[in-house]
């Protein structure tokens, strides 16, 4: 077993300390932020992922998990993960790298020769092969391994992940590197996860690439929604028929709101100001599209909003269901759901956001809205629901109860997730994006 460091402990750096340690490492994380590392010490996770807090339990009771702000700590160990964020820099569409800078800057001071440096996070391409120079300075080496988890489904796919990436220098250094991720990483290519071994740029584009795909699956079928809105027709049908074919596949072909969080918005975007700043900004000049796309799905929930009241939303009762950017997450970032709410509140309906983990993090960054944690009185008296962000609880709901609640049975369904006949029998007003 290994001692490894992590350094980052948010969404990526707390599932995947709390996942080495539960394979035997013994694990210190490290961060900045005081308490974030209070909660995580005491065993809570400082955000709603389902399975953390077991985890985190499990693994503290062992001994082998313990977290520091204290960056010296990690001269204990001699696998050291930066698992810190790079979102989108405010002047721009570039990631900020000022975290992974100043991760990787903290614990040079502490670095054994023999060391490896593991980067996580993920970089524009080009990123590991500048910071190597620094790590290699101090004795030890850099490989690069990005993170492909899921929010909500974190836990699984670092204990059981698709494929294991590692991005590697040519050579002794490189076969080294190999040898010390294997080590950590035993018993998962003991499961016979698949593991590409790659050099830096190779590796650190496969996590761009993986992202781009996605944002543009999802913009397609959004795509073919706008098509379907105006020539009507059904996306979800559509979407289960090419779906059936499976070279197309039918996941992430599930048109409505677009795609959201701290990952796919910004990453796509990182890659066309990384690809301009190469020369080959015309290679992922569709990404731009594919953004435009996915922004235009909120504009058009809004005037799909607007349509249903007749015109105008002003002083109209609005419950929008879920803050959150997809169901099981708290994370609010970029996310769609909330920029609908903003923006009908903006045209002056009165606005009420229920969410069953989000309300905290939606406040923070929309303090303007109303809240309500309670499902039932966030519908009571509603003009107009909106179902933004596909919770279970929201899926299950029932069209007769909730239309007992609601002053105006209108509902527009963000996500395709709810059965049409069934609420438009129980006399709702029922209209999604692309179905007629
Ligand atoms: C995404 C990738 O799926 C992960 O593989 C990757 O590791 C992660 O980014 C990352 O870079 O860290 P995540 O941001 O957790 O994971 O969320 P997704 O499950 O990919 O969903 C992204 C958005 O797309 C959500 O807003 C979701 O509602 C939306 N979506 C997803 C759709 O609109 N339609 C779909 O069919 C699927």
């Amino acid at each position: 077993m290994t001692t490894v460091s992590v350094i980052g402990v948010g969404y990526l750096g707390a599932v995947h300390a709390a996942s080495m340690a539960s394979l035997g490492h013994t694990v210190i994380g490290v961060d900045v932020d005081e308490a974030k590392l209070a909660e995580l010490s005491a065993a809570r996770a400082p955000f709603f992922e389902p399975g953390l807090p077991e985890l985190l339990g499990q693994t503290q009771d062992t001994g082998r998990l313990t977290f520091t702000s204290d960056a010296s700590a990690v001269a204990a160990a001699s696998v050291h993960f930066i698992c810190v964020g790079t979102p989108q820099r405010a002047d721009g569409l570039h990631a900020d790298l000022t975290y992974v800078a100043a991760a990787v800057d903290s614990i040079l001071p502490h670095l054994s020769p023999g060391d490896l440096v593991v980067g996580k996070s993920t970089v524009p391409v080009g990123t590991a092969a500048g910071l190597a120079e620094q790590v290699r300075a101090s004795g030890a080496e850099l490989a690069w391994n990005p993170e492909f988890l899921r929010e909500g489904k974190a836990v699984q796919d670092t204990l059981s992940p698709d494929r294991l990436v590692y991005g590697v220098p040519g050579g002794d250094a490189g076969a080294r590197a190999q040898e010390q991720l294997d080590e950590v990483y035993a018993a998962l290519l003991a499961k016979d996860i698949p593991r590409i071994v790659a050099d830096y740029p190779t590796a650190e584009l496969v996590k761009t690439a993986a992202n781009s795909f996605l944002a543009t699956k999802i913009s397609f079928i959004n795509a073919m929604a706008e098509l379907c809105e105006t020539a009507g027709g059904d996306v979800t049908v559509l979407a289960d028929a090419i779906g059936i074919d499976d070279r197309i596949g039918r996941k992430f072909l599930n048109a409505g709101l677009g795609f959201g969080g701290g990952c796919l918005p910004k990453d796509i975007r990182a890659f066309i100001a990384r690809a301009d700043d190469l020369g080959a900004g015309d290679a992922v000049s569709f990404l731009k599209e594919i953004d435009a796309i996915n922004l235009r799905r909120r504009d058009r929930m809004i005037e799909l909003a607007l349509d249903v009241c007749g015109g105008s939303v002003d002083g109209v009762p609005v419950t929008v269901l879920g803050a959150a950017f997809k169901p099981d997450s708290d994370d609010t970032r970029d996310s769609p759901a909330l920029a609908v709410a903003a923006g009908l509140a903006e045209h002056g309906a009165r606005v009420t956001v229920t969410d069953p983990e989000a309300i905290a993090n939606a406040r923070r960054r929309e303090p303007g809205l109303d809240y309500e944690h309670d499902l039932e009185t966030a519908l009571t008296g509603a003009g107009l629901v909106l179902l933004l962000t596909e919770w279970t609880q929201y899926r299950s709901l029932d069209p007769v109860a909730t239309g007992a609640l609601v002053d105006t049975p209108r509902i527009l369904d963000g996500r395709n997730v709810l059965d049409p006949a069934q609420w438009r029998a129980a006399g709702w007003t029922y209209r999604a994006l692309g179905r007629p």
